[in-house]
């Protein structure tokens, strides 16, 4: 069974709710059937019901097992309302200000995860990164000690023997972009939560990635690798990590044996942390252009609670698969 059909099958087990903002975007409207039939999750679309509806008539969508809401006229919408303003007076939001923030459905499905009201959020298929993030980073916030959100990719690369049997975590790819030493060691932590409960990884070894491994070249650019790595080492001494490694050096056995020896973790990386975020999206996507990798993501973590974004050019299949990654997350 591949990954995907695996993280399907999890989430069919949960019986999660995830809300879907974007109520009237036609692959979203798609998506709903394959989320239903394979009980993926109880999917809540956010809009006005007679739009979602028209729309869904025109495209021929079936909506049945879907729940919608219209944020203007949630029953819950006045205490989200006053939940946004108490979060946010800090900010120089007013009651006003927090009013037309909760008729954004980016915003309210965000405060709809932070209550409760749903297990998870996906969006992204008409809205940017920032958008979708920037809600969810204001009402949702960052797992407990976590300070910085990243999107990890799940790389699958075919007749691969290093990593997991081919596979990988990339982090960041996609959030943060100038992290500190600080924020990639958080990245280290929180990606072993995706290669676990995402990708089956039993023993997530992290390489934390350098154009140095072990001092071969010294810059203050090396410098924030081999102090992230410490700070991870000692905030987190449950984790097989280290590093600087080369990339051929945290992956390749050999390479790993020559250029760290006494690293038990050079060589066997299955958890690449990049970085910064330059390297990390170039980083994927030449896996994925070149090495012909099945690239899954960004899979956002170091939120409180799931929320994902999707590609604006995703298909009604990566909907589905995002969907189900997310009810796991949940
Ligand atoms: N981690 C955690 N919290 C953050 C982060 C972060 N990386 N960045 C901002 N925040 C917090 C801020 O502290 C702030 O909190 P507060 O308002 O309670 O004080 C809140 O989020 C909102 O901050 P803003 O300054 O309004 O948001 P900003 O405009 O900085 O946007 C964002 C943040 C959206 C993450 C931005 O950094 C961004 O656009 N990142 C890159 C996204 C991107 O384009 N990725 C590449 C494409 S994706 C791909 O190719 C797969």
């Amino acid at each position: 069974m591949s990954l995907l059909a695996e993280i399907r099958e999890k989430a069919s087990k949960l019986g999660k709710t995830i809300v879907l903002p974007e109520g009237t975007e036609e692959r979203t409207l798609q998506a709903i059937k394959g989320i239903i039939d394979q009980k993926i999750a109880t999917p809540i679309l956010l809009g006005d019901e007679s739009e979602i509806k028209g729309m869904a008539g025109k495209i021929g969508a079936d909506l049945t097992g879907a729940e919608i809401i219209n944020p203007a006229r949630a029953p819950f919408f006045d205490d989200f309302v006053q939940a946004f303003y108490e979060m946010r007076k800090s900010k120089g939001v007013d009651l006003d200000k927090a009013k037309k923030t909760m008729l954004d459905p980016l915003f309210f499905a965000s405060m709809m995860v932070k209550m409760g009201k749903a297990d998870g959020e996906v969006a992204g298929a008409e809205n940017t990164t920032g958008n979708v993030l920037r809600p969810a980073l204001q009402i949702i916030k960052t797992a407990p000690g976590i300070t910085a959100v990243s999107g990890a990719f799940i790389v699958i690369v075919p007749d691969c023997e290093f990593g997991a049997n081919g596979t990988f975590v990339f982090a960041d790819c996609a959030v943060t972009i100038d992290p500190t030493a600080e924020e990639l060691a958080a990245f280290a932590k929180a990606s072993v939560a995706t290669a676990t409960d995402l990708c089956g990884i039993e023993e997530p070894h992290i390489g934390m990635l350098s154009f140095s491994t072990k001092g071969s070249a010294s810059h203050a650019m090396v410098d924030k690798v081999t102090q992230a790595t410490a700070i991870a080492k000692e905030k987190y001494p449950e984790l097989k990590i280290d590093g600087e490694f080369q990339f051929d050096a945290a992956i390749v056995p050999k390479v790993g044996a020559s250029k760290a020896p006494g690293s038990d973790v050079a060589g066997q990386c299955n958890v690449l942390i990049f970085p910064d975020i330059n390297s990390g999206n170039i980083g994927y996507k030449i896996a994925q252009r070149l090495g012909k990798a099945e690239a899954i993501g960004p899979i956002l973590q170091g939120i409180a609670k799931p929320v994902n974004d999707l590609s604006r050019g995703c298909s009604v299949e990566d909907i589905v698969n995002v969907v189900a990654m997310t009810a796991v997350r949940a």
